[in-house]
This record gives structure tokens, sequence and C-alpha cells, in this order.
């Protein structure tokens, strides 16, 4: 989105938020932006087009309906810039804002791949082909959900990333919980679960060399604001969203910038003194732990109780038989 329309959305918004549903009038608008009233009208017009829900009366200007039903890149960025000195290490999140994309991981691959920094993350209003893990496809319709995907560049071995996905979930379930006060569980490795329901999901994928990753992108899906009927009739019954559960819609900027704030302290105490700290709050937010569960792979099927987390992140299962296995990859099914 070019300047113009994001400091057009930032008037509307803090008119917004101030409370007073107050609408701004063109006139207004012209002024602190400096334009003529009909170049403000015409990029109104453009954000109307892209799918934002200006509404306008000549005689009393234009205002935003159901604010939490639109995303802010500028607010996201603009929180974040204020967030206290040393809080992450990632301060400056550099946000490209998209109204649909295939998938926001393939997007932020190709950036990263061109050389993209840290902290650059993709956000999509819609995904036409959002992936889940092991090659699932992902539900991501049009401002129901938060949909995004960070570069990250950890200087570290492919195989201690696992440690980076969960360090995410547990950002993830931290984040929800602060802005909606429901605490979803974790299930291993990264799915959030409220009701017993997936909420939410991690899609880490990683370019590598033997030894050193090149980047890791991590991609985010959160179901904020489906109605009951939204999801299709195959996740129906194994996916939720926090408006069902919480009965209530949620603002998604508010959420993306609770996610991207608790992620960066998150990954900057994981880079500086490893994966203790993540792996503890892991432990307390775990909906697998002392759950009867079946692990499947490609060619493997275990079944038994989930006793602990290995400190690089393999789920410790107990079979029948009293043998420890460590599971590193692949699904893992509650039974209830
Ligand atoms: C899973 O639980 O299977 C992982 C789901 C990950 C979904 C997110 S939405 C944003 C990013 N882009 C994608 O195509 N997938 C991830």
């Amino acid at each position: 989105m070019n300047n113009v329309k994001e400091r057009i959305l930032k008037a509307l918004r803090d008119s917004h938020q101030e409370g007073t549903g107050q609408p701004v009038s063109g006139g207004e608008l012209a002024k602190r932006l400096g334009f003529s009233r009909a170049a403000v009208w015409k990029h109104i017009e453009e954000l109307r087009r892209s799918g934002y829900p200006v509404a306008a009366s000549p005689r009393l200007g234009y205002w935003l309906e159901a604010e939490e039903d639109l995303v802010f890149p500028e607010a996201i960025a603009e929180t974040l810039s204020q967030a206290p000195a040393g809080r992450g290490r990632v301060p400056e999140w550099r946000i490209e804002h998209h109204l649909s994309l295939p998938s926001t991981n393939d997007r932020a691959m190709e950036l990263a791949q061109d050389g993209a920094p840290e902290g650059t993350v993709v956000m999509a209003e819609e995904q036409t082909r959002g992936r889940g893990r092991l090659g699932r496809a992902w539900h991501s319709p049009k401002g129901t959900g938060i949909w995004l995907s960070t570069i990250l560049r950890p200087a570290c071995s492919p195989a201690a990333t696992a440690a980076v996905t969960l360090v995410a979930a547990v950002a993830l379930s931290r984040a929800i919980e602060a802005e909606s006060g429901l605490r979803p569980g974790i299930k291993w490795p990264n799915d959030l679960l409220l009701s017993g329901r997936k909420v939410g999901g991690i899609l880490t994928e990683i370019s590598a060399e033997l030894d050193r990753v090149n980047h890791l992108v991590l991609g985010l899906g959160v179901n904020s604001n489906h109605a009951a009927g939204d999801f299709p009739p195959d996740l129906a019954g194994l996916a939720t969203s926090l408006r069902i559960e919480l009965g209530r819609k949620v603002s998604r900027t508010a959420l993306t910038v609770r996610i991207l704030a608790e992620f960066a302290s998150s990954y900057q105490e994981f880079l500086e003194r490893g994966f203790a700290s993540a792996r503890a709050e892991w432990l307390e937010r775990s909906a697998t732990l002392g759950r009867a569960v079946v692990a499947t792979g490609p060619t493997s099927r275990l079944e038994g109780l989930a006793v602990d987390l290995d400190p690089d992140g393999a789920l410790i299962i107990k079979t029948p038989a009293g043998d420890l296995h460590r599971v590193t990859g692949g699904e893992v099914t509650l039974r209830s």
C-alpha cells in the first residue's frame, strides 16, 4: 500500500479510536495530508476498491466501518517501534501487507532468497493457496485471520530450528492469551488448540546447508474472526476461531502487534540463552503431555503416553511396554 493511503487510513483510524465516532471531513483530511479534496476522494475510492470499508456521507465526511475487520500495517509498525528499548532483538519489523497472496510463506521465501533482512514480515488479508504442515492446505479466507510470515536468520544449525518453531508456538499462545484472555494449549509441535479444536498453526520452512541455516521463514496462521459457518465442512469440528470461543470479534491489528512483540522477546531470549526458558513455558502451556497419543510418520506409527519434551524440542513418548521414544517429526494425534 502506498504511503498516502496509509496516512488516510491512519487519520480515519485515529478518529475511530478516539471513540468519538466522528467522521473526518474531506476538507480536514485534505488539510492534514496537504492534498486537494479531489485527490483525497480518489485515494479513498481506491481504498474502497481494495476492500477497506470506508463509509462516506457528503455532509459528514469519511469514517471506517468495522475496524476489527481491518489490518493496519502502519499502525503495527508504529506500535512496535514504540516498544521499550531492548525488549526485542528485531525492533524494526518491516511489514509488507497484501490484500491477496497465494501464500505468505512463498512470498517471504522469495524475499529471503533475494536478501531481505531478518524482521521482514509478509502479511495477507487472504491466501489463495495457504499451506499447512505435512503438505496440507491451510484455509485462509479474506479478512478473518492473521496470515503472516517472517524471515529470520538465526546463526544456528538446521537441527536447532525445530526449537525456534516451539519458541514461536509459546509466543503465539502468550499473545493470544494477552489479547483475548483465552489460553490456547499447544499440541506438539506447534498447533494451538482451544476447546480441543485448532485455532492456530505454524509452518516453518528453511533454506540451509548441512550445518548452517541461510534463512528461515516462520509462517503463522491464527483463525481470528471466522464465524462458525465460515469453515469448510472438512474442518468443521476440527477448527475454531477466537471469535467463536469469545463470542466477539478481535482486533487483528492489536493481535498482530502482540504476536510480533511476544515473538521478538522470546526469540531474543532463545538466541542469547537457548531454549530452556521457552521449553519450560511450552511445558506449562502443553496440551500434549500426560495425554495418550498416536505419532505417525511416513512409515511409522507409535502409540503411547506423551511424557516429556527433550531439550532440543523432540517429544518423548512412553509406550505401554515402558520404552521411551523420541519423536522429531510427523503428526501427533491426541486420543480421547
Ligand atoms: C499447520 O498447522 O499446519 C501450519 C499452518 C500455517 C499457516 C500459515 S498462514 C501464514 C503462512 N503461509 C502459509 O501458506 N502457511 C502459513
